[in-house]
């Protein structure tokens, strides 16, 4: 699957990319992450989340007694969109099928959706952030679904934090519990 994304030409973002970013961590995580594309950090890297973002989602990890290594962390979509646009749905859409064999393949317990595009693209819905985090929704395969603040906006946002962090500990609950 990771060669076949490398060769993608599925896509417009093809074109202007360094690397395709695939997505790290633990092949069998309970914690499956997924973020919204990979910035320039990230293209020139061929990693996600290595800027600033990655940095704050580091710690979060950390005070969830986890780490990078021990979860998955991927993107809706592998490539770059140019000057950091949000990918289109088009795009979203090209890509979805390398997303949902990660899936598959990993079975994570649990499903944590970083920011409106993650969210919206993995629930197939348009509301908004604020909105959707907080309480467990169902995504692909039936798996459980916590969205939270993406990473990008908590460093922005400094006060929803405090929402970040209890998004956090009902995934956390949600994985005891869900995925024993
Ligand atoms: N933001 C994302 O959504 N993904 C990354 O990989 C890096 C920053
Ligand atoms: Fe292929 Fe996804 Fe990259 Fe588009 S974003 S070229 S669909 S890997």
């Amino acid at each position: 699957l990771e060669t076949a994304v490398a060769r993608c030409t599925r896509c417009a973002l093809a074109e202007r990319r360094q690397h395709t970013v695939f997505g790290v961590g633990a092949r069998d995580a309970r914690w499956m992450i997924v973020g919204e594309a990979p910035g320039a950090q990230e293209d020139r890297r061929g990693e996600p989340f290595v800027g600033r973002a990655g940095t704050l989602l580091d710690a979060m990890l950390a005070a969830l007694g986890t780490r990078r290594d021990a979860v998955f962390i991927t993107n809706i979509v592998k490539c770059r969109p140019p000057g950091n646009r949000d990918p289109t749905s088009e795009e979203a859409d090209a890509c979805r099928d390398y997303l949902l064999a990660q899936i598959a393949h990993v079975d994570p317990g649990l499903i944590l959706a970083l920011g409106r595009v993650a969210a919206q693209q993995l629930l197939g819905v348009k509301t908004p952030v604020g909105k959707l985090r907080g309480r467990l929704h169902q995504g692909p395969g039936a798996r459980p679904v916590v969205v939270t603040y993406h990473p990008a906006y908590l460093l922005r946002t400094p006060a929803a934090k405090r929402q970040a962090w209890a998004d956090l500990q009902l995934a956390q609950s949600c994985v005891a519990v869900c995925a024993p």
